[in-house]
């Protein structure tokens, strides 16, 4: 199996990676050298770090050696599935995609990393709209399980099916959606984590330092909201959250994030974002107060409430919902699963209270209040988002 990728950042030089220590042979392009040998770099660096702590039994430059880079598309003119990971801008998503729809084998499947852009908007540049599907990698990629497989409106079934199990040969679990929806299920909650964090900082309710503690400390989560923003990038949540507003999703009034990226404090990858690292593109825990006055209820209230939204659109069920906050995002238990014990009751109070001061995204959804009205709010009664005997 040889697979192509396209952009070697944070995430294309991870994808790469995972696919070469999969087996599978790498042809893995960029716009130049100076970036490609950076990946490299950064590829080595991870390896290493797997193979001494025994993940992996092969050495970084076995793995490697099924790497080949080039700043030309033709290297991918045998490969069986591309992946592109570039930036994540309209324009030049569709230019890559239109230089491996002449490159790329025509029976071939062309897969985006997207966070967020619509599959059928990118497929549609191509002349295999049918082969165009969304896969859809964590960062970081070596260490987090889940892919979502995000078919569009266009997909063949067979596609989606090939890119499940492509994934689960890659080692990871995928959960494929039924319904394309901007933002898919990662990011979709993930946006509502962000709302929420910075609704009750730029409120005063509370500092980017507390509700980050309660986060990790009562909530038990591998980083805070603000810690995962600067991780992932402060200038993707920005474009993240623009693309599912403009597509629909309820806006939150927000302007740190965007205040941050004017300032080209991008988070990790610039050395400062919310807060500082060690340097630029180094990552080093937070070190946040032990306390926290912020109700961890609080912090998941709106997540949950699009939880709720996700299953009653039929996008996917509670499960592989939990799936993607367990697998995408470290969680130690599932979103809905943390709800049904914290009490699907307190969670609805929260969202009507902050909906009662104005704002409109926090409407809690009629799954929701019919749970909570029918005497299910959680593990409390026995049944919530799942059954408890
Ligand atoms: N490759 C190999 N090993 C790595 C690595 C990499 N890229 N990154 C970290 N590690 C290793 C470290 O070397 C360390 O190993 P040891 O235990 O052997 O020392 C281990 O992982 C833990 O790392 P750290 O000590 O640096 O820090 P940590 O304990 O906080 O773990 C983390 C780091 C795994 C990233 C953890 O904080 C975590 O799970 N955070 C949540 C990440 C997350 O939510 N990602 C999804 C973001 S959303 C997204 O990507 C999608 C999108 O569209 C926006």
């Amino acid at each position: 199996m040889q697979i192509a990728v396209v952009g070697s950042g944070t995430m294309g030089h991870g994808i790469a990676e995972v696919a070469a220590m999969a087996g599978m042979e790498v042809k893995l392009i960029d716009i130049s050298w100076d970036i490609l040998n950076k990946a490299k770099e950064r590829m080595y660096d991870s390896l290493k770090r797997l193979h001494e702590r025994g993940t992996i039994k092969e050495t970084p430059d076995s793995v490697l050696s099924r790497v080949e880079m080039s700043t030309s598309y033709e290297i991918a003119r045998q490969s069986d599935f591309a992946i592109e990971a570039v930036p994540e801008i309209l324009d030049l998503k569709r230019k890559v995609f239109q230089e491996l729809d002449k490159v790329v084998p025509k029976d071939s499947i062309l897969a985006t990393n997207t966070s967020s852009i619509p599959i059928s908007d990118i497929g549609e540049i191509t002349s295999r709209k049918e082969r165009v599907i969304g896969m859809h990698f964590f960062n970081p990629p070596p260490l987090m399980k889940l892919v979502e497989v995000i078919p569009s409106k266009y997909t063949d079934p067979d596609v989606t099916n090939f890119t499940v199990d492509l994934a689960k040969k890659m080692g990871k679990t995928p959960v494929r959606l039924r319904v394309e929806v901007p933002g898919f299920v990662s990011n979709r909650i993930f946006l509502r984590l962000l709302q929420e964090a910075c609704r009750e900082v730029e409120s005063r309710e509370a500092t980017v330092e507390e509700v980050d503690s309660s986060a990790r400390n009562k909530l038990k989560l591998p980083m805070g909201v603000f810690e995962l923003a600067d991780y992932v990038g402060l200038d993707v949540v920005v474009d993240l959250w623009k693309v599912i507003v403009e597509r629909g999703g309820t806006d939150v009034k927000c302007s740190s994030y965007k205040e941050k990226v004017e300032r080209k404090e991008l988070g990790v990858k610039s050395g400062k974002g919310f807060y500082a690292y060690p340097s630029p593109g180094k990552y080093s825990k937070v070190q946040l107060p032990p306390e926290s006055k912020v109700p961890p209820e609080r912090i998941i209230s709106l997540a949950v409430n699009e939880g709720a939204w996700l299953i009653e659109n039929n996008i996917v069920n509670a499960q592989e919902i939990d799936t993607v906050m367990k697998l995408g995002f470290n969680f130690p238990k599932g979103l809905l699963e943390m709800a049904d014990e914290i009490g699907l009751d307190k969670i609805l109070n929260q969202l009507r209270e902050i909906s009662d001061m104005g704002y409109q995204a926090y409407l809690p959804n009629p799954v929701l209040v019919k749970m909570v009205s029918s005497g299910e709010i959680g593990v409390r009664s026995g049944k919530g988002f799942y059954v408890y005997k």
